[in-house]
């Protein structure tokens, strides 16, 4: 295949740090995406669950359309109704506490950082959190990441944080104390490869939490949004969080982070403290709410665990014909080990058979397709899957 002129202009223009597929997407529609030659892909990414409502949903595109028409942003010198809407869906639909927007994952770990660095104080500035996480790539973000590969470059990073290996119950017990602010966790793993976190693990953090007056973390950046079922995934283990992240599918693709923390601990910032700004803008608060409003119908939500144990059921199947070793997840989130190392060159197998998956290392493929997927499409994914396999 020849190599495309655009990735000649890549080269050119661009900064080294993405590995991308050879494709270019000019349209889409739900889960289906389309080049300039009109070829249909099955989407079963969603951006990195990042559109979880679908490409182009009807009503997030005319909330867009019409919010870009009146006020695109302000900043948060002055109020707007988008803003105050977006946050109480997020306040009614969580914990009950307020919110703060910011514009990115990444973003969002660091203001529950510095909100959780806050409420400690200074003789409590430790941060327990896991490895093989993953939380983004500024510095703070970056430190929370338990992934030395993406560190070491980096360094010097972020002090007083430090890991425990994600179903070490007693390393976790040993690692939390009075001087630690928070633990820090994802209900599942995406990044690495979507690894469940044990609920003796979850709980043991919460206990922990509650036992040494830290603040229990939740990073839903990946799980949120009915990713796995439930709108967010602590609402599935008997946990509650003190803070949670959210980003990703909360903007129905425009970027939008926030966080909300439990009533109790919702003033921590004073004016000055924190802030952005473009966060919590009238145009990205208008796609989320519109977004949000698809995503919390429990129909969608029902359909997601169907989904999932569909997608999950055939790939059970594959793992009895020896193609696969194992799979795992939640809802629609979902991840396969293979019993060998070719998880890249499947990737681009499946490509080239219309179908977008991602490897999360070299034995490992990861499935976060948007919600609104067809069951067909699975079956789909799950045939071709089996027959890239196949063929060594
Ligand atoms: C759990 C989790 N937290 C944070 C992030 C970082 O989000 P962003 O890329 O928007 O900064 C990601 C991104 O994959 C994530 O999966």
């Amino acid at each position: 295949m020849t190599t495309p002129e655009w990735v000649a202009r890549e080269q050119a223009a661009l900064m080294t740090n993405y590995r991308r597929q050879p494709v270019m997407f000019t349209h889409g529609d739900g889960a289906s995406l389309f080049d300039a030659e009109g070829r249909r892909y099955v989407d079963c990414m969603a951006g990195i669950s990042m559109i979880n409502v679908g490409h182009c949903h009807p009503e997030v595109v005319a909330a867009i359309q019409d919010q870009a028409a009146r006020l695109i942003n302000v900043s948060n010198l002055y109020y707007t109704e988008p803003m105050l809407e977006l946050a109480e869906w997020i306040r009614d639909h969580s914990m009950g506490g307020r919110v703060f927007f910011c514009n990115s994952g990444a973003e969002a770990n660091e203001a529950a950082l510095k909100l959780a660095r806050k409420y400690g104080g200074p003789s409590r500035p430790e941060v327990v959190a896991l490895n093989q996480g993953f939380h983004g790539r500024t510095y703070g973000a970056l430190t929370l990441t338990g992934q030395p590969d993406k560190q070491t470059a980096f360094t010097p990073l972020v002090p007083d944080i430090h890991h425990v290996d994600r179903d070490d119950l007693e390393a976790l017990e040993a690692a939390v104390g009075p001087r630690t602010c928070a633990v820090w966790i994802e209900i599942i793993q995406g990044e690495v490869g979507v690894h469940p976190i044990s609920r003796e693990m979850l709980r043991l953090a919460r206990e922990l939490c509650d036992r040494h007056g830290a603040l229990l973390v939740v990073d839903e950046v990946q799980t949120g949004l009915s990713r796995t079922g439930p709108l967010f995934a602590y609402q599935e283990v008997d946990i509650t969080p003190d803070v949670m992240c959210l980003a990703k599918s909360l903007g129905g693709g425009v970027p939008i982070g926030a966080i909300t923390a439990r009533p109790e601990i919702d003033a921590v910032f004073v004016p000055g403290d924190h802030g952005s700004t473009f966060a919590g803008g009238p145009l990205a608060c208008a796609a989320a709410l519109a977004s949000c409003r698809v995503l919390g119908d429990s129909g969608l939500q029902d359909s997601v665990r169907r989904k999932g144990e569909r997608l999950r059921t055939g790939l059970n199947a594959l793992v009895e014909t020896g193609l696969v070793r194992e799979v795992r997840g939640r809802g629609l989130m979902c991840g396969i080990d293979l019993p060998v190392a070719r998880a890249a060159e499947v990737t681009a197998r499946m490509l080239e058979a219309g179908y977008l998956i991602n490897n999360t290392s070299a034995e490992t493929l990861r499935f976060l397709p948007p919600l609104v997927i067809d069951e067909s499409d699975l079956d789909g994914l799950v045939a071709a899957l089996g027959t890239v396999l196949a063929a060594q």
